[in-house]
């Protein structure tokens, strides 16, 4: 099993998603465990693209309340109301939201200093239910485009599929 993950900083956005697909279906080939794939996705999206923070926020109360889940990177704030912030903005409308400058964000709440702009994508289930928001934070300011939201729904679909059935 390929166990190294690629730097791909310098590739062009769509292409370097691609093949962080490919390594996502291969590392969780077989898993129906969230945390896992979780903790995987999110190592596997920092260390190739360099981010500041990658990493989940679970619904603990639907319609209400988002915890800190597996995460790469500096010290994440633990809970976030539905509605606040960019993460609770993207699971109160059930969209991805892209941030160009996180300062010009009302209510942007601010974790580390250091993040400019931010990507947040919703997680859904196999039976479309809210299960989390990915969350990822650049200390560089419009870091985040079309390729991106692309790129992270394609790999969060993962969390959508028909449930895992044991032989
Ligand atoms: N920036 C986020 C909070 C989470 S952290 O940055 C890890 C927000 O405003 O939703």
């Amino acid at each position: 099993m390929e166990s190294a993950i690629p730097d791909l900083r310098d590739v062009p956005r769509a292409p370097a998603y691609a093949q962080l697909l490919e390594m996502q279906a291969v590392l969780l080939e077989g898993s129906d465990d969230h945390i896992a794939a979780m903790a995987t996705t999110s190592a596997l999206l920092h260390h190739a693209f360099g981010h500041l923070w990658t990493g989940f926020y679970r619904v603990v109360e639907p319609g209400a309340l988002l915890r800190v889940g597996p995460y790469q990177g500096s010290l994440g704030c633990l809970d976030i109301l539905f509605g606040r912030g960019v993460c609770g903005t993207a699971a109160a409308e059930g969209r991805t939201v892209v941030v160009e400058d996180v300062h010009a964000f009302p209510g942007h709440i601010t974790c580390d200093p250091r993040s400019a702009s931010e990507i947040v994508v919703p997680v859904f289930d196999a039976s479309g239910a809210l299960l989390a928001v990915l969350d990822i934070d650049s200390p560089v300011q419009a870091a985040f485009g079309d390729d991106d939201r692309a790129g992270l729904e394609a790999l969060v679909a993962w969390f959508a599929r028909a449930p895992y059935v044991p032989a």
